[in-house]
């Protein structure tokens, strides 16, 4: 599939920010869990979220999707292996082993798949299941996790990975006993898990900063559960407005989430008008160059780098971006010289010299923010881009092309 953009269009108005995928994603996994029924609202409509439930039914879960909400209900699954190909279509089906492990004390998996933007080993993970009394063999390309019984435990995270944290969250949650994770991830999807699960009953303090206690409970109870917007999204959208010169509003925004990606659009020369869930972004004539480094949260984050690293390459000066968590998330920066961008990289560093015009051609999408990084230079550019393999962008960006026109821009989806 393929996009058309027919660049120069100011982006302008209004539009709601989606549900969050990076949220979606383990509490659609943490479903499993009480064997009970969810009622989720709010989840994106992409095809991460799409796999994740295809897996569940895989699993024995009941799945039904209704006027924007999904009903899952978990009573009936017995199955505790995940197919190997959804393995490989998505990184974070490693979640599901967490949540397997804490109701079936068992789980059987291979290794995940993904966007290829790095090594993204599964270690932490492991090493930290482990732990909590989980044995753990590899047999002919699959992980098998077994025990009796999961036992709390005090954990400490040797770098603070959102799904390894996610992962322990959802294996402790039915444990015995008392599980601390140290050095743990404190991005605001982990808020949203916890907020998730305490719902269900379980017992999680301490998301958002680096030390969370999960007192194991016995039992689950059904839910329903509104998942948080997607901070990613929101931060796609505003770079998008700044680069088009446009003005545009995003309702359905946790502006505390995002103040490290709003915090760096105003040094770029952006102005910011945040009211209740809702932000508005100005663009000023010409952007200001910046200097970017991704941490994990509250740093600036590693999802939006890419997109940045678009808005950019017509920034007044030179930007410097260096990428901290992927060490190959920069494939982008090959399809961008395409566009005329003057840009280059020496190993995690970035350098992008900002230049007045860009033009249409024809680029290929290799990941979900490179996609998105090269969709924001082609709105800015002069004439019409095609955009191929736009499959990985579907991943992530739910109706990317529908918002987009609603906000002015010339898009088409090409099946
Ligand atoms: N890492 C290890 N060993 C592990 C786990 C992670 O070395 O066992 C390393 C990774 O290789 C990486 C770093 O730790 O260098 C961070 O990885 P993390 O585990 O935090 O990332 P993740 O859980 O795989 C989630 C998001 C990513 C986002 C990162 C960082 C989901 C489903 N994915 O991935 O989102 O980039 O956290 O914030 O939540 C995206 O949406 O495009 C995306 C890639």
């Amino acid at each position: 599939m393929q996009y058309i953009i027919k660049g120069g269009n100011k982006l302008e108005g209004e539009i709601m920010a989606s549900g969050s995928k990076n949220a979606s994603l383990p509490i659609i996994a943490a479903c499993i869990l009480g064997g009970k029924t969810t009622t989720l609202y709010n989840v994106p409509n992409i095809n991460d979220t799409k796999i994740t439930l295809e897996i569940l039914e895989i699993l024995g879960c009941k799945v039904v999707r209704k006027n924007g909400k999904i009903i899952i209900d978990s009573s009936n699954m017995k199955k505790t292996e995940i197919p190997n190909e959804l393995m490989h279509k998505l990184r974070s089906s490693i979640i599901l082993a967490g949540a397997l492990i804490g109701r079936f004390k068992k789980a059987v998996f291979s290794y995940p798949g993904g966007c290829d933007i790095g090594a993204r080993p599964i270690d932490l993970h492991i090493k930290t299941l482990q732990k909590l009394g989980i044995n753990i063999d590899e047999d002919a390309g699959y992980i098998i996790c077994k025990c009796d019984k999961v036992v709390g435990a005090d954990l400490q995270l040797d770098f603070p990975s959102v799904g390894a944290t996610e992962n322990i969250m959802l294996a402790a949650v039915l444990a015995e006993g008392e599980t601390t994770i140290s050095n743990a991830a404190m991005e605001p999807e982990i808020i949203d898990l916890q907020n998730f699960l305490n719902r269900m009953g379980a017992k999680v303090a301490g998301a958002g900063t680096n030390l969370i206690k999960i007192q194991g409970v016995k039992n689950l109870k059904n839910v329903s559960y509104n998942i948080m917007p997607d901070r990613i999204e929101v931060g796609t959208l505003l770079c998008m407005t700044m680069i088009t010169g446009g003005h545009s509003k995003i309702l359905g925004v946790n502006n505390e989430d995002i103040t490290s990606i709003t915090s760096k659009l105003e040094e770029a020369g952006a102005k910011i008008v945040t009211g209740k869930n809702q932000i508005e972004i100005i663009a000023p004539k010409k952007i200001k160059s910046v200097e970017i480094k991704t941490y994990p949260y509250p740093g600036f984050p590693t999802d939006m780098q890419s997109v940045f690293g678009a808005m950019l390459t017509v920034a007044k000066g030179t930007s410097i971006i260096v990428e901290n968590i992927f060490e190959n998330r920069f494939k982008y920066l090959n399809e961008l010289k395409k566009l005329g961008a003057k840009v280059s990289q020496e190993g995690k560093v970035a350098i992008i010299k900002g230049t007045k015009k860009l033009h249409g051609v024809e680029m290929n999408v290799t990941d979900l923010r490179g996609g998105a990084a090269i969709c924001t230079a082609a709105l800015a550019a002069n004439g019409e881009s095609k955009i191929n393999n736009i499959e990985y962008i579907l991943r992530g960006y739910e109706n990317l092309d529908k918002k987009l026109r609603a906000l002015n821009a010339q898009i088409e989806l090409v099946r």
